[in-house]
């Protein structure tokens, strides 16, 4: 028997959250007492963090790190783990200013995404005339050494940077590397899981935020071969650098279920957008939504922290003004990310079994948090049971009531009666991930 998929229909709301709808009513608004009052507190409760980039140059800057340390709990360095440089002249690594932004960021509790192991730009100056097998072997050694310096300490690594064309044709960019053959993708995560098999390995680009544009359908379908035959990619990046030119998309949601549902985590990792007043921060508003609407939506990183701290700071895109105060825009994160606005559990696969002798199981929602959820299954057909409850990572369940509970893995739990009927119950907590686990039954 097939669960009531109720749950499903909040995430479909989400699509129209984009257009002006949400806008008005939460911006400018106090959070709601009781809610975090700084933008990695607010995300933490989904589960999800809010990063940003980082410039080592600006870590004496009192106000900048007073920023930093209060509001952000991920941090990617904006340019100091860049090929350029951690290895300036060939086979000669230096990472003093990446050192000082993922030590400063690790003293202060925080995690670092690595941006980034190989991209066609920003490359040093002898590689840049370099080819085929040697420019291979020297990305591959570039990967392999930068990954393993920093082995144990990057939660997520951009392993590839912006690979693909822009425009209508949806392949790959040219460039030194792409003319090395095109499998230096895959050659690239590869080496990059062998380095440091706990982080996370990311595809990053950009203007693949709509879902219809070519480029991101590029993207995907490599992702989707990718996921198919094993090469090892765990998440994609969508850099989201908008302006009025390249607006928020109206199905932004859409393209990040979209990927999500490949298998893989996705991330606002460069989240910057051009304006200011309200129309920024409904543009804000929108992404934030977008982004706990997905499940596999893990966090958001913001491409700096005052506007004049912007790659582009005439479009004064970011969360803080020059003088370090909150704008707007800021304002409608923090709320969305305090608003509890998020999926709520999602049916997936759960499942019965008739197969164990007429033996059902049928799983309900009960109570939801911002970091927990209750299940509840009741069994029909036999009083002598054996159900299977399956979580997906990181999920954990951390309670049971009304049955005797054994553990076959982290992941998978056997439920047997305990005298307390036919009715048993749980609590996971889901670290972001709502999805409804999977049961079955059988006859003990
Ligand atoms: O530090 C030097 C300085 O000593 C020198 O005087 C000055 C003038 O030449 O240049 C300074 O370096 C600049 C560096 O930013 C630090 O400010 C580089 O020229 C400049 O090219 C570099 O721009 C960076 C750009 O990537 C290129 O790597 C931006 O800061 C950085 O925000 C931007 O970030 C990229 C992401 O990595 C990938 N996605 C797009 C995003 C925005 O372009």
């Amino acid at each position: 028997m097939t669960l009531t998929a109720k749950s499903v229909a909040r995430v479909t709301l989400v699509s129209a959250l984009l257009t002006a709808v949400a806008g008005a009513a939460i911006i400018g608004a106090s959070p709601a007492s009781g809610a975090a009052s700084t933008l990695g507190a607010a995300a933490q409760q989904s589960g999800r963090y809010f990063g940003t980039a980082v410039a080592a140059g600006k870590l004496g800057d009192s106000t900048y790190t007073g920023i930093l340390n209060r509001e952000f709990d991920m941090v990617t360095a904006e340019n100091e783990m860049k090929m350029d440089a951690t290895e300036p002249n060939q086979g000669q690594f230096s990472y003093g200013n990446a050192d000082r932004i993922v030590n400063q960021a690790r003293n202060q509790g925080k995690r670092v995404r690595g941006h980034a192991l190989a991209w066609h730009s920003q490359q040093p100056g002898w590689m840049q005339n370099m080819s085929g097998s040697s420019l291979r072997n020297a990305m591959l050694n570039h990967v392999t050494q930068v990954a393993t310096y920093y082995r144990g300490k990057i939660y997520a690594w951009d392993v590839v940077n912006e690979a693909f064309a822009d425009g209508s044709s949806g392949g790959r960019r040219d460039s030194n590397l792409q003319r090395t053959g095109n499998d230096w993708i895959e050659a690239a995560f590869r080496a990059a899981r062998s380095a440091d098999p706990g982080a996370k390995l990311c595809y990053n680009d950009y203007n693949t935020d709509n879902w219809s544009h070519a480029k991101t359908q590029g993207v995907y379908r490599m992702v989707q071969d990718f996921k198919s035959r094993g090469v090892p990619i765990d998440c994609v990046g969508f850099q989201a650098h908008f302006n009025s030119g390249n607006p928020v998309p109206s199905n932004y949601h859409t393209t990040l279920q979209n990927f999500a549902a490949l298998g893989v985590d996705v991330q606002i990792t460069e989240l910057d957008i051009e304006g200011s007043g309200s129309t920024q921060a409904q543009q804000y508003q929108g992404v934030t939504q977008a982004c706990l609407a997905v499940a596999r939506c893990t966090g958001i990183t913001v491409w700096g922290i005052r506007d004049t701290d912007s790659w582009r700071a005439s479009g004064t895109p970011l969360l803080f003004d020059g003088s370090g105060n909150k704008k707007a825009a800021y304002t409608s994160v923090l709320n969305v990310l305090n608003s509890g606005t998020n999926p709520g559990p999602t049916s997936t696969t759960t499942s019965s079994n008739p197969g164990g002798g007429g033996c059902t199981a049928t799983y309900s929602e009960g109570e939801k948090w911002s970091d927990r959820f209750n299940g509840n299954v009741t069994v029909s057909g036999t009083d002598n049971w054996i159900v299977t409850v399956t979580v997906s990572s990181p999920q954990r369940i951390i309670a049971t009531w009304n049955t005797s509970a054994t553990w076959d893995s982290a992941n998978v739990m056997t439920a047997r009666p305990n005298g307390n009927g036919n009715t048993f119950g749980f609590t996971i907590q889901h670290g972001g991930n709502w999805n409804w686990p999977s049961v079955s039954c059988r006859v003990g």
